[in-house]
């Protein structure tokens, strides 16, 4: 299988990394141009959409928490664990408040209105360096995490690691395969043509190996989200990011 990868995987590109580097190291100079530019960058469409739909409504989420400036820093901290000893992300803590606090139905995954919510709330984030807590009750899913990501999968037989450890910096496909970390999302791919969540990049990378594609918001996706948001600590949150 080591030379089923090695086939794909084109010879030229960037030296292999040492140590995990933020993902916009790993874009295009025009694409990380075009990331950096909210005037080129479809992706603050949903943030403008999101910072309308936190204020909408009798019961908004402004109602409870304030301006949505108060949510700077809430993304690095997550997935957390919640007080009923749930891990949460962003989307499904989003999705809690909805039914718990708004008394409405849940948005849905990979819908258009969660998606701008998170994409909005996260990006108060943006330039904060990750630092999710990974001791007491979060310790079980970060080992769940680590334990995925260590796993070969599908009829690759291909790990996690094995692409964005041992060959990021490498071409596959017309990419250049990064460290694989969330912290881009919700990120807006020019291949999807709209902006999407951490867990559908995930399944795409589940797809790529040829392995099942998990559920959106379930137990395997979100510990591996907790695993690589410890990954990434001490790097910024680059949401809304923009990918090939
Ligand atoms: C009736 C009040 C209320 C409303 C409305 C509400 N929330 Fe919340 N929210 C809370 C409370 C209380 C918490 C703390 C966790 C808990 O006890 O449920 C919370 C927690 C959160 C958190 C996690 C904050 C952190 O620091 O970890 C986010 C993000 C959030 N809410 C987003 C939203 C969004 C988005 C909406 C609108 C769709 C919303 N909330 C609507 C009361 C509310
Ligand atoms: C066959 C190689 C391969 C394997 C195995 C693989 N991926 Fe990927 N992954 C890619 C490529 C190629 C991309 C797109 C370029 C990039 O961003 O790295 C990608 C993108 C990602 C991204 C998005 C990074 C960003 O900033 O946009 C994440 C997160 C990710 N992978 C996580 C994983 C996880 C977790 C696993 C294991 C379940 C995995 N990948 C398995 C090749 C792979």
């Amino acid at each position: 299988m080591k030379r089923a990868l090695a086939a794909l995987l084109c010879c030229v590109g960037l030296a292999q990394a040492d140590g995990v580097r933020p993902s916009r190291e790993f874009l295009s100079p025009e694409l990380r141009a075009q990331q950096d530019d909210p005037s080129r960058h479809p992706g603050w469409l949903w943030v403008d959409d999101g910072e309308a739909l936190w204020r909408a409504g009798e019961r908004s989420c402004q109602s409870c928490h304030g301006d949505i400036a108060g949510m700077a820093g809430v993304a690095a901290r997550y997935p957390a664990v919640a007080a009923d000893g749930a891990l949460l992300n962003l989307e499904l803590r989003i999705e809690r408040c909805r039914e718990e606090h708004q008394g409405a139905p849940r948005f849905g995954y990979e819908g258009q209105a969660l998606l701008s919510l998170t994409a909005a709330i996260a990006q108060r984030s943006r330039g904060l360096p990750m630092s999710v807590p990974v001791d007491g009750a979060a310790a079980p899913f970060l080992e769940r995490g680590r334990e995925f990501y260590a796993t070969r999968q599908g009829q690759l037989n291909l790990s996690c690691g094995q692409c964005h450890d041992e060959n990021a910096g490498r071409r596959l496909r017309g990419d250049v395969i990064s460290n694989g970390l969330g912290t881009g999302y919700p990120a807006y791919r020019l291949e999807w043509n709209t902006l999407g969540s951490l867990h559908r990049r995930l399944r795409a990378c589940s797809l790529g190996v040829r392995a099942e594609q998990l559920p959106l918001g379930g137990a395997d996706y979100l510990a591996l989200e907790l695993f690589l948001a410890h990954r990434a600590r001490g790097l910024p949150v680059e949401t809304p990011g923009l990918r090939r």
